[in-house]
Formats: C-alpha cells, sequence, structure tokens
C-alpha cells in the first residue's frame, strides 16, 4: 500500500498513548487530538507547490516563495471538527468542504447525510480529516463525493487506522495518500478499532 504514509514521530506517540487512555479527560482529549493533528498535518504538506515571489524585507528586496495550491479542508463530520482548528493554524486561507456522514448503529456503517463544497472546489486540493479510519467505507464515500464532484487531487488524515479499512480503501483508490500516526491491530465485530480510542466523536465532544 504506497499511498498509506505511516507518521513516526516521538512526540506524537507519546500523545498517542495518553489520547488511547480510557482516564483521559474529554479537555485533554480535544486538546492532544488538536496537538497530534497539527504535527500530521505539518507531514501531509511537506509536497504542497510553491511559487516565486518578490518580497520587500526591511534590508533588501529578494525573491521567496509562497503556497501556490490552493486546499479545501473537508472535515468528516463530527469527530474531524476537533482536527479543523489545528489545520486553521498552519493554513488559516484554507477553505472548508463539510462532508456529513453519521454512524447507523444497527448496521455500524456510516451514511451520507450533509456536504457544503466552496464554489471553487474543483480547482483545491482537497485534504479529507478523519481522526479515525475503520472500515474505509465512508472514507470511499467521501471520496467518490469529491471526484464526482470534479475534485481531482484528494489527501486523507487519520490519526488511527484499522489495516482492514487501508486495504479496502488502497484497492480503489490506490491514488489517493493516506497519512495516519497508527495502523492498529484490527477492528472488532462492532467495527469499532482496536486497540483504538473508542468514538472518537464522543470523546471530543463528551457525549458518552
Ligand atoms: N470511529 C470511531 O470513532 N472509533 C472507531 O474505533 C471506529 C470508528
Amino acid at each position: 500500500m504506497k499511498n498509506v504514509k505511516l507518521i513516526n514521530h516521538p512526540l506524537i506517540e507519546h500523545k498517542l498513548a495518553i489520547l488511547r487512555d480510557i482516564k483521559t479527560e474529554p479537555f485533554q482529549f480535544r486538546m492532544l487530538i488538536d496537538e497530534i493533528s497539527y504535527l500530521m498535518m505539518f507531514e501531509a504538506t511537506r509536497d504542497l507547490a510553491l511559487r516565486e515571489v518578490d518580497v520587500t524585507t526591511p534590508v533588501t528586496k529578494t525573491k521567496a516563495k509562497k503556497l501556490s495550491t490552493k486546499l479545501m479542508i473537508c472535515p468528516i463530520l463530527r469527530a474531524a471538527l476537533g482536527m479543523l482548528d489545528s489545520v486553521f493554524k498552519l493554513i488559516p486561507d484554507a477553505s472548508v468542504g463539510f462532508l456529513g456522514f453519521q454512524r447507523n448503529e444497527k448496521t455500524a456503517k456510516a451514511e451520507f447525510f450533509y456536504a457544503k463544497l466552496p464554489s471553487d472546489h474543483k480547482n483545491r486540493t482537497a485534504i479529507i480529516i478523519d481522526p479515525m479510519f475503520a472500515t474505509g467505507g465512508t472514507a470511499i464515500d467521501a471520496v467518490k463525493f469529491l471526484r464526482d464532484n470534479g475534485v481531482k487531487d484528494i489527501k486523507f488524515i487519520s490519526i488511527i487506522a484499522a489495516p482492514e479499512g487501508l486495504k479496502r480503501f488502497s484497492e480503489i483508490y490506490p491514488d489517493v495518500d493516506v497519512y495516519t500516526a497508527s495502523i492498529d491491530e484490527k477492528l472488532n465485530e462492532q467495527n469499532y478499532i482496536v486497540p483504538g480510542l473508542g468514538d472518537a466523536g464522543d470523546r471530543v465532544f463528551n457525549t458518552i
């Protein structure tokens, strides 16, 4: 799975250990999601295109580089809202394209219910964010939705992923890079990631 990029960093490993802990309180959980996303975003944007610009410093005129890629961050509702601020800290002028999926507790499948993209979405690189990459079903539906709407360049950032989901996704979208900080052991019968961290949305929004 050449499209799967495992981000290894001691700071991320340390923060992940606290994030997974059942005793971690919601306020600290939110802070950790924010910090880990920030560190991952830094790595996932490594290949963004730059353009040369003229800059006048207090000392002289010089050439410098600015981003030439226009970004659209696509948080998958609702857990990914906990990752959004960290993206804005790094790329304040990114646009946001919301993608709404809700887990059907009977089927354990995510169902699409809402989308709101910026008007120029076709000209933007999409970075889909979702803290958990479980069966890959939501990820496949989200990429399909964006592709059907003319978005060509797409990346995915997920803090924790299950091998089953990564495999399923990569067979369909080998051209979409998935950045993750951990490839966990497996999915359980309820499609929760093992060891995982439980329901990310519930832990971010304290709705357990
Ligand atoms: N979504 C979650 O929030 N947690 C999982 O383990 C799987 C999907």
